[in-house]
């Protein structure tokens, strides 16, 4: 356990949010790590913890209405299809969008992935057909599965490549912002909340320069609908993926929302079952959005685990939670601004920050540390966090990082401060 010489050395935050109660809907809190060590998860932001809803709503749709949506006369096709459209229906009310603009994929990876080979498929006539000239525009702070799917249609149509730059406090630079965003741009594609930094971003002014030269605005939400209050009107955007298992749901399930207009326009990326109109022998004409892009039986156990992830959020509420990681983020910021050598990446002020911290201690090496933290129960995530041009940025080939959620508390983040405390002991006496 962390040294208790330490555990009140730092300001305490009062709690917002009855999180012995919510732990409880959470069965892994029940286990301990690490021979008896109370598991301390602060690592939200690479997954999350499933509650028993979820566990029991994918479990339950296995054990009573298992059959493939969208085909058969029988009364077990019908109730699975009731269930994985009524997941679509939640999700679109979760966003503020209309259920034909949800399209279930396997992951926030694969909803990006998808925009970028679907655009790449399209032809000379319609309005998303990319050639030599055009623009893609991203940021300097992207994770990989909003950078490299872009950076390869680039390279497939010969459109140019270009970013905002994350300044020194782990904002993105739009002193620029005519410059970076042309007339030649046809797509940004931007993170809400960095991974690595925590920093959420400004998207009022993006928005309306994209706009202003006809791009499309396409949000990489997997850290902010998990944590925030999403409407995607409000947000002005065009497309936004996110993944299930960040938002306390299944793993095998995420999300593409996209303007109905849009999603019409849009030519498919995978073909077969279910995403056509007609066939022929010669030919295929598709199905209208969203089944357009949901090719084969899909994930449907997911989707409803998905549904019920997004119902439990409710129930507690996204702007509670929103307000309890940031009463944790401010306890941890200030621990670790106290401890010496220690740095933290990112904004250090709350406004437009999430409950992610990313830091590096003088003389221990992130992967050291993250291992001496497991050794005490505490599971934090070490590396690049899939994002290495950020990491090259901010000078480091690696960080420590802490991403909280709705079940973490201060003690949680007390215990991660005195573990700071007790790596530096341990490996400065050898
Ligand atoms: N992008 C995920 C993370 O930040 C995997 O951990």
């Amino acid at each position: 356990m962390p040294s208790t010489s330490v555990i009140n050395r730092f300001a305490r935050s009062p709690m917002t949010l009855d999180v012995t109660r919510i732990k409880e809907d959470f069965p892994i809190f029940q286990r301990t790590v690490r021979d008896g060590k109370r598991l301390i998860y602060l690592d939200s932001g690479a997954t999350s913890q499933k509650p028993n809803v979820v566990i029991e709503a994918e479990s339950n749709f296995y054990r009573l209405h298992n059959a493939a949506v969208h085909r058969g006369a029988h009364q077990l096709a019908e109730e699975a299809t009731e269930a994985y459209e009524g997941a679509r229906e939640s999700v679109a009310q979760f966003l503020g969008a209309k259920s034909d603009e949800i399209v279930f994929t396997k992951s926030a990876t694969e909803s990006i992935n998808l925009l970028a080979y679907a655009m790449g498929n399209a032809a000379v006539d319609n309005e998303f057909h990319l050639k030599q000239g055009d623009g893609i525009v991203v940021t300097e702070m992207e994770h990989h599965a909003n950078l490299i799917p872009w950076q390869q249609l680039a390279k497939r149509t010969g459109a140019q490549l270009s970013w905002f730059d994350v300044n020194d406090e782990g904002r993105l630079d739009l002193s620029r912002i005519d410059q970076v965003i042309t007339n030649k741009t046809k797509v940004v594609a931007l993170t809400h909340q960095s991974n690595v930094l925590g920093t959420i971003n400004p998207l009022e002014a993006i928005v309306a320069r994209a706009h202003a030269v006809n791009a499309v605005v396409v949000l990489d939400a997997c850290q902010s609908v998990p944590h925030l209050p999403i409407d995607v009107q409000g947000l002005g955007i065009d497309f936004l993926a996110f993944s299930g298992h960040k938002a306390l749901g299944p793993t095998g399930v995420g999300v593409l929302w996209g303007r109905n207009q849009l999603l019409d326009e849009l030519p498919p990326f995978l073909y077969g079952g279910s995403m056509i109109e007609n066939v022929t022998m010669e030919n295929a004409t598709w199905a209208q959005a969203p089944k357009k892009f949901e090719a084969g039986v899909p994930n449907m156990a997911q989707a409803v685990g998905l549904a019920a992830a997004l119902g439990y959020l409710e129930s507690v509420g996204l702007n509670n939670i929103h307000e309890h990681e940031m009463v944790l983020t401010q306890e941890i910021i200030l621990g670790l601004e106290e401890i010496d050598g220690v740095q933290i990446f990112g904004p250090k002020e709350l406004t437009l920050r999430g409950g992610v911290v990313s830091f590096a201690v003088e003389g221990i090496h992130p992967h050291d540390l993250g291992q001496f933290m497991d050794s005490q129960g505490i599971a934090v995530r070490t590396g690049h966090h899939c994002a290495w041009p950020l990491n090259r940025k901010l000078g480091v080939n690696a960080t420590t990082r802490a991403s909280m959620y709705l079940y973490n508390d201060s003690e949680d983040i007390q215990s991660l401060l005195a573990s700071v405390v007790d790596a530096q002991k341990y490996f400065r006496s050898r």
